[in-house]
């Protein structure tokens, strides 16, 4: 834990949020941050590279992924994940602690872990806390995160709470487990919509010393306003010293929301993901190219974005690859979007460094229709 230090640099006067670095052997991650989604070790259709250039200091992998295919044996052979897919600046790789519960069928949840079948061959396995730590230790990220019991939404107070026990129980596992040298693990608060099992679990997780801390649990399908409240209600229960990590969070007005409520961390699939499916987030809210509207206009998906995209090709351009099943609509498309994503964060950045924030907020909310 020796080089992994969080300097808050900031605080806004009207909101919670807050300005920071996370500093880590393999460089500066400036928050609050947003961490492109690379599952499967790679970020879908970019050469890291490309998304290093569009100002990502930090991207996600899943553990559950890379444990099932390639398999632990290859990410040995190939000395860890960053070497494997040749991006050197910091990783943090989720536990499989929602991975398991959201894709693999017939899981069977004990006190000493969970076993399933995998999505891809229906083999039997078995993750718990030590295993989720080894396999993390072997892809060798900067961000470990516990392994965790993720509630789906609606869920009984009853499950919640014995989620929230597992979790605990998991999370002091984790700490015992060994780590990759440099690696820190994160605690994730869980507990559902519950605002007491919130209150028990930021209390036992905190009571962990962990260099960072996640909410988890949310946006789970939830109403975006219950999401806030508990948004609320739950972060400042977080050490203030910290970095905190809104797990499963990245569309724009919850970057600006979750940011209000004093979180420093996000990651998200949307930007990515919506993008090969020809959805195209601007400024004024999303731009579906397919739309037949877009047949024969000429202008960028947003004339005053400057990534590659907006500035060489058009919308009647994109819509054409979109039809045509080209493979360069989804990458130009996720170029776009994670800009626009990266964007919105620096914009977030700069605002709090200014001591704008709430009114940049409410700009941008203003105009952004969702
Ligand atoms: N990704 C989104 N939500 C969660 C969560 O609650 N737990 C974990 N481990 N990953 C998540
Ligand atoms: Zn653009």
């Amino acid at each position: 834990m020796g080089f992994f230090h969080f300097d808050l640099l900031k605080k806004s006067s009207k909101s919670k949020a807050r300005l920071g670095v996370i500093n880590t052997p393999r460089g500066k991650i400036h928050t609050p941050a947003f961490m492109p989604v690379g599952t499967q070790a790679t970020v879908k259709t970019m050469t890291p590279d490309e998304v290093a250039r569009l100002g990502a200091e930090i991207i996600l992998s899943n553990t559950y992924h890379l444990y099932l295919r390639p398999g632990m044996g290859i990410i040995r052979q190939a000395e860890g994940l960053h070497k494997f897919m040749n991006w050197q600046r910091p990783i943090l790789t989720d536990s499989g602690g929602f991975q398991v519960f959201s894709l693999s069928s017939l899981r069977q949840i004990t006190d000493e872990g969970v076993h399933f079948r995998s999505h891809l061959d229906g083999s039997k396995h078995f993750i718990g806390p030590e295993q989720s730590m080894e396999i993390q230790a072997a892809l060798g990220s900067d961000i470990a995160m516990a392994f965790d019991e993720c509630s789906p939404f609606p869920c009984s107070y009853e499950d919640a709470l014995a989620g929230l026990e597992r979790t605990t129980s998991w999370a002091e596992r984790c700490l015992k487990a060994p780590h990759a040298p440099g690696q820190v693990v994160f605690g994730i608060v869980q507990g559902s919509v519950y605002p007491e099992l919130r209150a028990r679990s930021a209390r036992e997780i905190t009571g962990l010393d962990f260099p960072g801390y996640a909410i988890g649990g949310l946006s789970v399908g939830e109403p975006k306003s219950i999401m806030y409240e508990l948004l609320e209600y739950t972060t400042p229960l977080l050490p203030e010293n910290k970095p905190r990590y809104l797990m499963g969070v990245g569309s724009a007005d919850c970057l600006w929301e979750g940011v209000a409520h004093g979180i420093d961390m996000f990651d998200c699939v949307l930007p990515t993901r919506v993008a090969r499916n020809g959805t195209a987030f601007t400024w004024q809210g999303k731009v579906v190219v397919r739309n037949a509207k877009y047949a024969e206009d000429f202008s960028p998906l947003e004339p005053d974005c400057d990534c590659y995209t907006c500035k060489h090709y058009s919308r009647a351009y994109l819509r054409h690859l979109f039809n045509a099943g080209e493979i360069l609509g989804p990458r130009l498309l996720t170029i776009h979007n994670l800009h626009f994503t990266l964007s919105v964060m620096e914009r977030i950045r700069r605002s709090i460094k200014d001591g704008c924030f709430e009114e940049e907020k409410n700009a941008f909310l203003d105009q952004y229709s969702i």
